[in-house]
């Protein structure tokens, strides 16, 4: 049997762990100091940004280099202090399952996230062997909507664009997998999401029939086909 030459990228934070939360609580307790609104709705449009450009959008000016540097870091701090009670295998509901299946299936297994504490995310939840490549904040220019990140995890995984499905929660990521030419599936929000191929609310209804389906458009074929 050939070696599969299928990847499925997924994104981090709101698709394998509940970080996604984290991130709203640490710049909604940020926004507090600083006396600025924000809320849940606000919040829908930061996911899968970097930070500085979070930062930006949260404030609507941009205050000066040094604030910006203050602000981000006492951000992560925040940030940082959450991620330290992930405990090992605290994973959404069904990604253990999800990414065991897709792995016995022959598919290439990728993770593309914005941010820069991706690893340690990775390392707290003890599954970053479970990727053969990971791309993070720290390695790309350019954040979602940019395809950076999903392209090059597609290098890593040396897997055509066209072969992978990016599983995203952001509609910038579904953004930047489209650009970067990649199948996708939406978890979350249908409106934000609305741009991918398919949307599901929660990732423990993806599978790997629904990989297949969405990654070839034929439901016949497969990594493990011919
Ligand atoms: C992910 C999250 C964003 C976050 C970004 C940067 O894409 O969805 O909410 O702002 O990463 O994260 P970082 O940990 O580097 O601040
Ligand atoms: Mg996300």
């Amino acid at each position: 049997m050939s070696e599969s030459k299928q990847g499925v990228i997924f994104d981090l934070d709101g698709v394998i762990v509940d970080t996604a939360v984290f991130h709203y609580q640490a710049w909604k307790k940020l926004a507090d100091e600083l006396g600025i609104s924000f809320d849940e709705p606000a919040n829908e449009k930061l996911r899968g940004i970097p930070r500085r450009e979070s930062l930006l959008a949260l404030m609507g000016f941009n205050p000066g280099e040094e604030k910006i540097r203050e602000y981000m870091d006492r951000k992560n701090v925040y940030y940082l202090e959450m991620v330290k009670t992930i405990k090992s295998g605290e994973m959404l509901p069904g990604v253990g399952n999800l990414l065991a299946e897709l792995k016995s299936q022959g598919y290439k297994l990728a993770l593309a996230s914005s941010s820069k504490n991706a690893r340690l995310v990775l390392e707290k939840l003890g599954i970053t062997p479970v990727f053969e490549a990971i791309v993070d904040g720290n390695e790309t220019t350019k954040g979602k909507p940019d395809p950076e990140l999903f392209l090059k995890a597609a290098l890593k995984l040396d897997v055509l664009p066209s072969d992978c499905l990016v599983v995203e929660d952001a509609e910038s990521g579904i953004a930047a997998g489209i650009a970067a030419g990649m199948h996708t599936i939406g978890v979350g929000n249908p409106q934000a999401l609305a741009r991918a191929d398919c949307i599901v609310s929660r990732t423990a209804q993806i599978d790997s029939a629904m990989v297949r389906e969405f990654l070839l458009g034929d439901s016949k074929s497969g990594p493990d086909a011919g």
